[in-house]
């Protein structure tokens, strides 16, 4: 089965060893959680699998603030903000796995949709990138 989602870095490399190399982490964690959802994996994998992801992004959104106050990003707060509603919305997903036993589909769309305009759209800026129209 195709993956979910595929890193490609000429898609979404932005030239940053560290955090593309983070991306990358985030996008299997999200690959290896569709294809448990597809399988129709038990709760409890599910939940391993969606606890390890959240871990993750928010390792990845810790290192990439620290990465923009490194830099002296003029807009870092801004992305701050993006970074604690994204969270706020997987939290919230989260819970209504952990109530329900599932994950929808709109859990997948958010997935994908935060990676394909957050890194080409607003992590991108930071890396004073310019990705081609999708
Ligand atoms: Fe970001």
């Amino acid at each position: 089965m195709a993956s979910f989602f595929q890193w490609d870095p000429a898609r979404y490399g932005l030239g940053i060893a560290e955090m593309d190399q983070e991306h990358e982490t985030l996008i299997r964690l999200m690959n290896g959680l569709h294809e448990l959802h597809a399988a129709k994996a038990g709760r409890a994998e599910l939940a391993k699998a969606l606890d390890a992801l959240g871990d993750c992004t928010v390792r990845h959104f810790r290192d990439e603030e620290a990465y923009m106050d490194r830099i002296g990003y003029p807009n870092a707060n801004r992305h701050r903000l993006l970074h604690a509603s994204l969270l706020e919305r997987f939290r919230e997903h989260a819970r209504r796995f952990h109530a329900s036993g599932e994950l929808g589909n709109d859990f997948f769309y958010f997935l994908s949709n935060w990676l394909k305009a957050h890194i080409r759209g607003v992590d991108a800026r930071y890396a004073g990138k310019e990705f081609a129209a999708a």
